[in-house]
C-alpha cells in the first residue's frame, strides 16, 4: 500500500459512492470525483494498491470565510473490507503533514452526531467538539465540527488579520 497525493486519472468513484445515500448518487459522485480531482481548491489523496484506491481522502485549504490558515477534511472513507487497519489513521497523518507543509495551523472535519464510528476515529486523531451545528447538512440532522491544530504559528498574521 502507497499513501500519496492523487492524479486527475485516479479512479474514487466507488469510494465517494460508498458515502452517499442519495437516491442519484452515481450522478453526485461522478460531480463530486470531478471537483475533488480537478477543481484546485481541493487537495485530493489516496491510499493505493496498485491501481486500486484502498482509501479516499480530500482537503480544501481556507474554507471558511474570516479564518487564516486552516484547512478542512471533507472527505475521508476508507472501503469497507479494509477498515480497522488502521488505513484511515496513515491517510490522516499524511494529509496533516502535507497541509502542515501548506502553511495550515489548524484542520477541520465536520461528521454527523449519529457516526458513531468516526466520532471515535476522529477522537483517536486528536479531533476535539468545537461546536454542533443543528438542522446543517439536512433538516433534523446535526453535525459536530471537530478541530486539530497541527502546526503552531507563532504570531503571524493570516490574509485577514484576525478578526474578534
Ligand atoms: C471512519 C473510517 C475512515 C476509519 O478508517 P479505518 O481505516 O477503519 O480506521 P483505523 O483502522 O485507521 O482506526 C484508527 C482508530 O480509530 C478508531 N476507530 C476506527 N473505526 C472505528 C469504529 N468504527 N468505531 C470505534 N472506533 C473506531 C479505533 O480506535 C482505531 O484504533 P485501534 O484500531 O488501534 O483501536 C472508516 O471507518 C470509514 O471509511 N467509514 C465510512 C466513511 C466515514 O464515516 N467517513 C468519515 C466521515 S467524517
Amino acid at each position: 500500500m502507497e499513501t500519496r497525493p492523487l492524479e486527475k486519472s485516479d479512479d474514487i468513484k466507488d469510494l465517494v459512492m460508498s458515502l452517499l445515500g442519495d437516491v442519484d448518487a452515481g450522478k453526485v459522485a461522478d460531480e463530486l470525483v470531478l471537483s475533488f480531482l480537478h477543481d484546485d481548491h481541493y487537495h485530493a489523496f489516496g491510499t493505493k494498491q496498485g491501481d486500486h484506491s484502498a482509501a479516499f481522502a480530500a482537503m480544501k485549504c481556507d474554507p471558511f470565510e474570516g479564518a487564516n490558515e486552516v484547512g478542512e477534511i471533507v472527505f475521508l472513507a476508507v472501503e469497507p473490507l479494509q477498515r480497522k487497519k488502521h488505513l484511515g489513521r496513515g491517510l490522516v497523518r499524511f494529509v496533516e503533514d502535507y497541509a502542515g507543509k501548506q502553511g495550515i495551523r489548524k484542520l477541520y472535519v465536520i461528521t454527523g452526531v449519529d457516526n458513531i464510528g468516526a466520532v471515535c476515529f476522529w477522537i483517536q486523531q486528536g479531533y476535539s467538539f468545537e461546536a454542533r451545528m443543528r438542522d446543517f447538512t439536512l433538516p433534523g440532522i446535526d453535525n459536530y465540527y471537530m478541530g486539530k491544530t497541527i502546526r503552531c504559528c507563532g504570531t503571524a498574521v493570516g490574509r485577514y488579520g484576525p478578526l474578534r
